[in-house]
């Protein structure tokens, strides 16, 4: 096969949702229509457990097991699907964002019952910042849960997603009959746990068809009916540009733990979801089609169990064909390398791999040469953009608590942040420094780090701060009054980007309004004003 027909068969997506919406139970039907897994349950073993949250060593070795589902790749009609796995835990929110700067579109999963949750607002409001495609999945229509109109507009006021149906519902919970497919026009009755052959699919062109009040009876037709008519006037049609810009969004129905609704969406997602796209560089566009290979790490994840103290660094292929064993140039540190073992990730199981694709993920066994965001290419310095730091949502002071290891506390902090544990701001009055998180089990994870890989001991004290935005300004004597009046609040990041570390809503609302002239940032790349 060709590079271009390879290039072409991928398609590369994250499913986001909260946590416990169905995005495990929803990958692992997704694989076993793909045959990469024989059998449910291989996933869902592997996901971090909702109940360990208070041993944060049990969550790191958890995710150790999990690093295999990082990344699973299956073959469905003719196409090579990646899915990158997003991890729901709240602890691991940072994780996930960066995951979604490598994904090429993106499956919401919305849980009927509880309609949209925070973090799916948070995860979709950073797939926006890159306009990723989006579908949307409502799952659990087997319970009751909330009317499907309302369903849809909540999806539009929160997520600020314009949507379009192309599978709906006919009844819920107990009274679930199926779900009709706008896209193809065919019934597909509801069979619980039932094995997709099995599914009735009936082709109904006509909706005033007998045939749908003989399969659902009278009044769930007559619903159905006048249901499809209101979508038909209320929504707009499918358009596949529309989605492709991320302007709409296809939502269908069904319930991932039945197997219901999921092929007629995967069937849609594999005809019209994006190949890999172009990725940005402060230096140019990089096409997929070129002929060099280049990729950025988008993620590092270092084990800490002493006995598998590998971290594996998570490349995507933006161009060209990555080859085992080639030398390739690593821009920041301006030096070549190259990699014998590099891995795809198939379902549960790693292998090493000789080439891959744009669109692929390959893992690269790395013993500290990678930041998140490094590019590779053959030689060509490239600056990869697009894979920006998100503000924090909890925030300490560090101090080193054991004043014969500085050196090692500042090496310790330093690499950690590399890797994207958390983000350290020092404070412009007094240098000190702070480090932000977005759960707050990373706190120990870092001090548990620190000690164990460094030999340097911290201590945190409590801040009581709100958010950090990135501040910049084209106005030098804006600037620089916002500087004098805002000094206590300000503070760079590791790149030495100026930001400030807002202690509320309020303040952060105070400075805009004082400050016209200057734009606060909720993200380091200055993609999304506030
Ligand atoms: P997550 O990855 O988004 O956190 O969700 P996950 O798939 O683990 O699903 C969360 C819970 O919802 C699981 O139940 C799962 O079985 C259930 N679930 C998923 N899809 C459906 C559905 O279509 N209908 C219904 N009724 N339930 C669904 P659990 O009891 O928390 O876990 P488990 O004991 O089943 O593993």
């Amino acid at each position: 096969m060709s590079r271009i027909e390879e290039i072409e068969k991928r398609k590369t997506f994250g499913i986001v949702s909260h946590p416990d919406a169905g995005k495990t139970t929803l990958t692992e039907k997704l694989l076993l229509f793909g045959g990469a897994i024989q059998s449910a349950g291989a996933v869902k073993s592997n996901k971090i457990k909702k109940h360990a949250t208070s041993d944060f060593m049990e969550i790191e070795k958890q995710r150790g097991i999990s690093v295999a589902t990082s990344v699973m790749a299956f073959e469905y009609r003719d196409k090579k699907i990646n899915i990158l796995d997003t991890p729901g835990h709240k602890d691991f929110a940072e994780d996930t964002y960066r995951t979604l700067t490598a994904v090429d579109s993106a499956i919401v999963v919305i849980d009927v019952a509880k309609g949209v949750e925070a973090q799916t607002e948070k995860l979709v409001g950073v797939c926006k910042m890159r306009d990723t495609p989006m579908i949307v999945f409502i799952n659990k229509m087997d319970r009751e849960g909330k009317d499907g109109f309302d369903l849809l507009d909540e999806i539009e006021v929160k997520l600020g997603l314009k949507v379009c149906p192309l599978s709906w519902p006919i009844g819920m919970g107990q009274r679930f009959q199926g779900v009709y497919n706008l896209y193809k026009k065919e019934l597909v009755l509801f069979r619980a746990h039932g094995k997709q052959e099995e599914e009735a699919v009936l082709v109904i062109n006509d909706l005033s068809d007998s045939l749908l009040d003989e399969k659902v009876g009278e009044r769930a037709a007559e619903e159905l009916r006048s249901e499809i008519e209101m979508i038909t006037e209320v929504y707009p049609a499918f358009d596949q540009e529309k989605y492709l810009a991320g302007e709409l969004s296809p939502v269908f129905v069904g319930s991932a733990i039945n197997n219901f609704g999921v092929k007629e969406m995967l069937d849609c997602f594999v005809e019209i979801a994006p190949n890999p796209l172009p990725r940005f560089t402060e230096e140019r566009k990089i096409d997929p089609f070129e002929d060099k290979f280049s990729g950025f790490i988008f993620k590092i994840h270092a084990n800490i169990d002493p006995k598998h103290r590998d971290r594996i660094a998570f490349l995507r292929i933006c161009s060209g064909t990555f080859k085992r064993n080639t030398n390739y140039y690593h821009v920041r540190q301006d030096k070549k390398m190259k990699f014998s073992n590099p891995t795809s990730f198939m379902a549960a199981r790693k292998e090493v791999i000789d080439d891959a694709y744009p669109g692929d993920i390959v893992g690269l066994y790395d013993s500290g040469n990678f930041k998140i965001g490094d590019g590779l290419t053959e030689g060509e310095k490239l600056h990869f953009k697009g894979i920006p730091a998100f503000s924090p949502e909890q925030f300490r002071y560090v101090n080193n608590a054991d004043p014969m290891k500085s050196k090692q506390l500042a090496k310790g902090i330093d690499q950690l942040m590399d890797e994207g544990v958390a983000q350290v701001f020092t404070k412009e009055v007094n240098n000190r420094k702070i480090i932000g998180t977005v759960g707050a089990l990373q706190f120990e994870v870092i001090q548990y780090r620190l000690k164990h890989e460094y030999g340097a001991s911290c201590e945190y004290e409590p801040v009581a701060l709100h958010k950090a935005v990135w501040i910049q300004c084209g106005d030098a004597e804006a600037l620089k009054e916002f500087r004098v009046k805002r000094k206590r609040d300000l503070a760079v990041d590791k790149d030495n980007k100026l930001v400030m570390l807002a202690e509320s809503s309020w303040a952060l609302n105070m400075a805009k309004e004082n400050h016209p002239k200057v734009e606060f940032h909720l993200t380091s790349e200055y993609t999304a004003q506030i």
